[in-house]
């Protein structure tokens, strides 16, 4: 740092602290005034120290709170590249080895980072058993009625209430309430396609995407996706222009098991091409609310100006999974996703959806997004840190900027289908990197899920990462 300015040299110490592990992501630094006193500098100096690390996308400004960081400054760690899947649509078959990682997920013998499951323990039980208790007491025979799609009104007017913070202005009319996400995209995929036809997604992709694909008779298009910025906009126009594509099934915030955000002008883009080809969107946002910085990423149904996006989401990553309350604001598709649900199962259960009205209602959802952002972000670099020390070298680390998942490229001699019987023989799981893909590429990958941290985590990584290097070793 020779010859750098006071306050470069102040934001280089704080850079050490975070690249150290002092201040993780998720954590508040010490005040401008608090940091002035400590390291005997201006007030002005620690402010442009903190705006360098803010250009820096190191650390960010909370009103009213102070400074957090978001970020590991830029590190030299080698990262996981753009991915590279076939270019031709493919019949889907990866059920079996689905079923059989799903039934691991819920043995409670194992140590589970398979499932991509929120940390129980932030979750907001007692505030939502009292709302529960309230409705049952308020609403009696209501509460034990069919709310006949869309929903509960009162659930539909907070939705549309919070869509603001996503940049998506709409009613609650625009809303059809489902049992939970996976449901909305169902009906999404329902209502746009016919068998046989090509759904492009992303590569890697959430594995239960790739089970309705197959489910429903369609063949999947995987695209180059970017581990940090998403679809490859410029490979998806290849691939459009050269394949008929009914439609595309994108997780933009926070990809699973990825972690890939869109940056905001990029969803312009592809709202906007895809608007030219006429093809629709089916958007999952499930993790849009779990960025780690303040403001959450936009989704892309906000530059959707003729209803060709249709936005799926759920409260089961922030709220209650158990719960099974979804839903699709469905643009064009309203009529026919509406009417699959009708036909489908009636209704969604009535007390969850009344509760979590109430629950919305009374406000405090912001505070408790705080709160489990701050705790992903933390828990998410605890974990992708032990897998850098105890995986063999050569292993890269996806770098989330929301969401609770980590995706691990191994070394290409480890099969991470063979770890994964290894693992389950030391009583672990975690997801397998070949559910990931149509074509059960990702062999060497894995999902780990960072929901939690505790010392049965950390063992389990540890543990993981000697069953890999045993293979490296048995390599020489
Ligand atoms: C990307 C994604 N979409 C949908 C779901 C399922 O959502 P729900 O439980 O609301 O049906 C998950 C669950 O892991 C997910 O990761």
């Amino acid at each position: 740092m020779n010859g750098a300015t006071l306050y470069e040299k102040v934001a280089n110490d704080i850079s050490r602290l975070i690249k150290n592990g002092t201040f993780r992501p998720g954590d508040k630094i010490p005040s401008v005034r608090g940091l002035n006193r400590q390291m005997k500098v201006s007030v002005s100096t620690v402010m442009e120290a903190y705006r360098l690390l803010e250009d820096q996308g190191v650390v960010e400004c909370r009103p009213q709170s102070g400074y957090y960081v978001i970020s590991s400054p830029a590190d030299a760690r080698p990262e996981i590249e753009v991915s590279q899947p076939a270019s031709r649509p493919t019949k889907v078959s990866i059920s079996e080895v689905v079923m059989m990682v799903l039934k691991n997920n819920r043995d409670s013998r194992l140590v589970q980072l398979g499932a991509a499951v929120p940390n129980p323990d932030l979750l907001p039980v007692d505030r939502l058993n009292r709302a529960l208790c309230s409705v049952t007491r308020a609403y009696k025979i209501r509460n034990i009625s069919y709310e006949f799609q869309p929903g509960c009104e009162e659930l539909r007017v907070q939705i549309a209430k919070r869509a603001l913070t996503a940049g998506c202005t709409v009613t609650p009319d625009d809303i059809v309430i489902t049992s939970g996400c996976q449901e909305a995209i169902v009906f999404a995929l329902k209502a746009i396609c016919k068998p046989g036809d090509t759904v492009a997604i992303e590569s890697p992709t959430y594995y239960n995407f790739l089970q309705v694909i197959e489910m429903l008779g369609l063949k999947a298009l995987e695209i180059p996706t970017h581990p940090r910025d998403g679809v490859n906009l410029d490979t998806l126009r290849y691939a459009i222009e050269h394949n008929r594509v009914s439609v595309c099934l994108f997780i933009t915030n926070f990809n699973n098991p990825l972690g890939s955000c869109m940056p905001d002008n990029r969803k312009k883009e592809l709202v906007e091409m895809l608007e030219q080809y006429g093809i629709p969107l089916i958007e999952d946002d499930i993790y849009g609310d779990l960025a780690y910085s303040y403001q959450r990423p936009k989704v892309a149904k906000a530059f959707d100006k003729s209803g060709n996006v249709v936005l799926c989401s759920s409260f089961s990553k922030t709220i209650a999974p158990g719960y099974r309350v979804g839903w699709v604001i469905a643009g064009k598709y309203k009529e026919a996703i509406a009417r699959a649900k009708s036909i489908t199962n009636l209704a969604t259960s009535t007390p969850p959806q009344l509760a979590l009205a109430g629950f919305l209602a009374d406000g405090g959802y912001d505070h408790h997004l705080r709160t489990i952002r701050r705790a992903y972000a933390r828990n998410v670099s605890l974990i992708s840190d032990t897998v850098m020390k105890s995986f063999p070298e050569g292993t890269k680390v996806s770098r989330p900027q929301g969401g609770h998942v980590l995706w691990v490229e191994l070394p290409e001699y480890v099969d991470s289908l063979e770890l994964y019987e290894k693992a389950l023989k030391a009583r672990i799981s975690f997801a397998p990197g070949p559910i990931f893909s149509s074509r059960q590429k990702y062999r060497n990958f894995l999902r780990l899920n960072a929901a939690v941290w505790s010392d049965a985590v950390q063992d389990a990584i540890k543990t993981i990462g000697a069953l890999a290097r045993r293979k490296a070793k048995a390599q020489r």
